[in-house]
């Protein structure tokens, strides 16, 4: 990628799509400010061949928490399904110079060995509460390799991490976990409420990484990495989700109890990306969690139009 060069983010509003912008931007890489509806086959199809991107970051689709997961299960798929299924054949037949596709690390076994690395893929059952969404970014996965393999097309698959930061959404109920506690635990300040209940035991461990340094080894990895093997982006940090609870609270300013309700489900005990691929990259994550949380806290109060006193 150089300057001229004409690069396609899908999903540049929200979170991921619009940190991958907002990097790609500091180098002047032009970034188009248009993007087709990818449900719709013929609407992907004109878009590339009046637009002719060079580069393409596929970072859209739908997406949630555990109860997204269970309650929307055929959704999810079938929206990941289709941005797959209409965007990976029109970049191969517009020839685009390269193409990443972002999965999630659902894709790997439940009980997988932690830290979880490329090769585990596909060795052992997905978790069975996001499975549905979890076997749509396999997919996905997969058909990076198929083109590949059948048209030697210069696509790559990515697995990142939990991502949060600007740009989030912040919905109690349906948002990854980040979000959702900082906007809980904002609505319960405000409220007076004193405690918040938190899905599950708290004691699931999980890694985090700051949108803005994943944004960073994507377009690191979309410069330096090219293979048939997908590749982990991590921040190799985790922590509990009652140590990142407990985190939320600090920076939200939330004085109430956080109660676990050990009757919902924890999802996987442990997920933790095997960072070694990326780092032989020379690319580490230098972000500061906490710093981190609070700029995403200073955005969540900004967007809603409210003070975080
Ligand atoms: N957030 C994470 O921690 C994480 C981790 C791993 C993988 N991922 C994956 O990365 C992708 C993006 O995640 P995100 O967190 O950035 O999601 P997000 O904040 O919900 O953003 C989704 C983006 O996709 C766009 N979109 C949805 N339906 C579309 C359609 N039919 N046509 C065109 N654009 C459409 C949305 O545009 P509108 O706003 O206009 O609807 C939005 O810009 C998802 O596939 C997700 O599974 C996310």
């Amino acid at each position: 990628m150089k300057p001229g060069s004409r690069i396609y983010v899908t999903g540049r509003t929200k979170l991921i799509g619009s940190a991958l912008a907002r990097r790609l931007e500091s180098e002047d890489l032009d970034v188009l400010s248009r993007e087709p509806d990818y449900t719709n086959a013929a609407e992907v199809h004109d878009y590339f061949q009046n637009e002719s991107p060079d580069y393409v970051f596929v970072a859209a689709g739908k997406s949630g928490g555990i109860r997204a997961n269970q309650e929307r299960p055929a959704e999810l798929m079938r929206d990941n399904l289709q941005a797959i299924q209409h965007i990976l054949p029109a970049a191969h037949r517009h020839g685009v110079k390269k193409l990443v596709y972002l999965a999630s690390s659902c894709v790997y076994p439940r009980l997988c060995t932690q830290p979880m690395k490329e090769s585990d893929l596909w060795s052992g059952p997905l978790e069975p509460t996001n499975e549905s969404y979890a076997t749509a970014k396999l997919t996905g996965l997969q058909m990076c390799r198929a083109y590949r393999q059948q048209h030697d097309a210069p696509f790559v698959g990515i697995i990142p991490t939990n991502l949060f930061g600007p740009g989030d959404t912040f919905d109690a109920d349906n948002s990854h976990v980040v979000s959702a506690l900082i906007r809980r635990m904002d609505d319960a300040k405000r409220d007076g409420a004193d405690h918040i209940d938190i899905w599950g035991t708290g004691t699931p461990r999980r890694e985090f990484m700051s949108v803005n340094s994943f944004a960073d080894a994507c377009v690191h990895v979309m410069r330096h990495y090219d293979s048939d093997e997908p590749i982990n982006i991590g921040s190799g940090e985790s922590h509990t989700i009652a140590e990142l609870a407990e985190s939320i609270r600090d920076v939200v300013g939330f004085e109430g109890e956080l109660r676990f309700d050990t009757t919902k489900p924890d999802g996987m005990p442990e997920k933790v990306l095997d960072v070694t691929k990326l780092s032989a990259l020379d690319w580490t994550c230098a972000a500061d969690f906490k710093s981190a949380l609070e700029e995403t806290y200073t955005w969540y109060c900004h967007s809603a139009g409210v003070s975080a006193v």
